[in-house]
């Protein structure tokens, strides 16, 4: 497995391949790697012939007060992962490389990015859209694998690569849980004791709201109200949103259809947890 720091190289090391008519799958991470990214990996490996993985904690997806500088790093015991799946290449960047001095040119999406996390972190998707354009142009994979865990993110991801024309194809990969239900994500290790259970409150609403349309609730105020009420028993919780929307457009919905996203964001202490889950009318999921 090779790690490459340099962009040029990077883009050595794919144009090579792509001389031999060998494919590239791509899964692009900030590290601190877990399930979740190792079964975006796993997809990658069965969908090309090599998979290349990126490391870069981006700044410019940061705001001024988020934990851009605690954020968890643990580069060896990534590489390691990386190997263990039999990466072909891994990419690890300075941030002098992708934003150097003078930089000034952003990705930035009209709509999408006005809902749901965008609402409460406004430079956010500008940050990551600009980051896995240059990503993509560095790296020019064939295929790209995103997390459903985040799903504004792949919702945005699938529109930029329309709008800009990458000939990549975009891969959705479900959500990786504990067994428990809560998310895997980097941040859950900041998690004390105390507050690991009440992470699970997100998992344990979207189940209650799964349970009312089971049940026969369509009207989508009183499915986010009760998701609410469930998050607010925990007094640690503050709640950024509970939104039912348009899986799409991420527009919210009165009714529910029949395919919904419900997506739900809060803050528990200082750490900020997300989760979501396709919310389908009886009868319509199989
Ligand atoms: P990061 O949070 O490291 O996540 C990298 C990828 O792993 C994303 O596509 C994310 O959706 C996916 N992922 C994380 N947890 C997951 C889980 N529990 N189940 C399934 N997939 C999961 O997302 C980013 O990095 C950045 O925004 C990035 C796209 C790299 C741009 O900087």
């Amino acid at each position: 497995m090779k790690v490459i720091a340099s962009i040029s190289e990077m883009t050595r090391f794919s144009e090579n391949l792509r001389r031999q008519d060998q494919t590239i799958a791509f899964v692009p991470t900030m590290g601190y790697l877990h399930e979740g990214h190792v079964a975006l990996m796993r997809e990658g490996k069965k969908k090309a012939d090599h998979l290349v993985v990126s490391i870069f904690v981006n700044p410019a997806q940061f705001g001024p007060s988020e934990d851009f500088s605690t954020y968890p790093r643990a580069v060896e015991q990534d590489l390691e992962k990386c190997r263990t799946i039999g990466a072909a290449a891994v990419f690890t960047p300075g941030s002098a490389d992708i934003y150097p001095p003078g930089f000034q040119t952003y990705v930035a999406l009209e709509k999408l990015p006005l809902h749901l996390c965008g609402l409460s972190r406004p430079q956010f998707f500008r940050g990551v859209a600009t980051v896995v354009t240059k990503l993509f142009n560095i790296v020019n994979p064939h295929f790209a694998l995103f997390g459903e865990k985040d799903y504004q993110q792949l919702a945005i991801i699938r529109q930029l690569v329309i709008d800009l024309n990458f000939d990549i194809e975009i891969i959705g990969v479900p959500i990786v849980r504990e067994p428990d239900g809560l998310a895997k994500s980097s941040r859950n290790k900041y998690l004390t004791q105390k507050q690991r259970p009440h992470a699970l409150l997100l998992h344990h609403c979207i189940q209650a709201a799964e349970k009312m349309v089971k049940d026969g609730e369509t009207d989508a105020r009183k499915i986010e109200d009760a998701a609410i009420q469930i998050l607010l028993s925990c007094p640690d919780i503050t709640v950024d949103y509970v939104s039912i929307c348009d899986p799409v457009t991420l527009d919210g919905v009165t009714g529910i259809q029949e395919k919904s996203l419900m997506a739900v964001a809060v803050w528990l202490g200082k750490i900020r947890l997300i989760d979501n889950q396709i919310l389908f009318l009886p009868n319509k999921n199989v």
